[in-house]
């Protein structure tokens, strides 16, 4: 496993994200996943699933101190009273007494940065997360939030596959020293089968969704691929021990043309301006 290391963070390169598993799929996937080597674990109050995914911490056997685990609390709680209802809720459904990560899960225009982040840093201040940074944010949400912030906000959990333009907020979260978490690292599906993909990854025997996983570590990101299937989460662990040539890396980026968007919920920010 490799490491991105962000303000003191030291986050394994590729994450196991679970949102949809639940119930025993998802205490058996998160156990599955750290067993294989996973290190990293991606739940969210939001997702409703962070009992399993401490229970399948606890099955896994895997020493608590040896797994990052982020968890997120949501645009309708970043107000002081609610956002210690949220963690409380979090830690007390992970039967943990701290996160390694916790992130504002989606902002929420009507509540200024001052509040939102400020409940953020307390939440570290307090003791219970070891690391507090974002998700959803454009460059000028990371601006205004870091103008405002006590603590080092570590990451900004952003969609990146190869097929979505990020190329300005990358740029603005590198800038702060963030470390970029790539949701959606296979597009829910539309890497695999897509022509790029398949043919490159036939010249290195890998197949499309290690192609994009490896696109991604390559440009320095953190995807965070969800599969219960564990010979897909054998697959997508395995992306370390090949390299994408330079004329690779350039071919996939022109995927993004179309500037593909996954995830955009109504409550999501107005893009263009990320
Ligand atoms: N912060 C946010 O707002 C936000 C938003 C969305 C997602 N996320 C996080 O990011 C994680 C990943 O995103 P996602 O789950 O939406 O999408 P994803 O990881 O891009 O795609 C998941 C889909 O890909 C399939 N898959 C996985 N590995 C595969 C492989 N090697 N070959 C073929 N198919 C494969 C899975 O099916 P199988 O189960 O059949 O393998 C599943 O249907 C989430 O689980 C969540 O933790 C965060």
């Amino acid at each position: 496993m490799q490491f991105v290391e962000a303000h003191g963070a030291r986050i394994p390169q590729i994450g196991f994200g679970t949102m949809t598993l639940k119930g025993d799929i998802c205490v058996q996937a998160v156990k599955t996943a750290l067993q294989l080597g996973y290190r990293h674990l991606d739940t969210a109050w939001f997702y409703g699933n962070e009992k399993e995914v401490g229970e399948g911490m606890r099955q896994s056997g895997i020493k608590r101190e040896d797994i990052f685990l982020t968890t997120k609390v949501r645009e309708t709680h970043l107000e002081p009273d609610k956002f210690r209802q949220s963690l409380s809720e979090s830690l007390a459904n992970l039967r943990l007494p701290q996160v390694d990560l916790l992130l504002i899960h989606w902002n929420n225009k009507d509540i200024p940065f001052k509040v939102s982040i400020g409940a953020l840093c307390k939440a570290k201040k307090d003791g219970f997360a070891k690391h507090v940074g974002v998700a959803n944010f454009t460059s000028k949400m990371l601006d205004e939030a870091w103008a405002v912030t006590s603590e080092p906000l570590v990451c900004n959990q952003i969609e990146v596959h190869p097929f979505i333009n990020q190329d300005k907020v990358i740029a603005a979260s590198k800038k702060h020293g963030m470390a970029v978490v790539a949701y959606v690292p296979i597009a829910r599906g539309k890497v695999p089968g897509a022509e790029a993909l398949e043919r490159i990854g036939k010249t290195h025997r890998k197949s499309a969704a290690q192609v994009s996983l490896r696109y991604l570590v390559q440009l320095g990101l953190v995807p965070i691929p969800r599969t219960a299937n564990p010979a897909h989460m054998k697959e997508n662990l395995d992306v370390f021990g090949f390299k994408l040539s330079d004329g690779e890396m350039a071919e996939l980026k022109k995927l993004n043309a179309n500037n593909m968007r996954v995830v955009n919920p109504p409550h999501a920010p107005v893009w263009d301006a990320a």
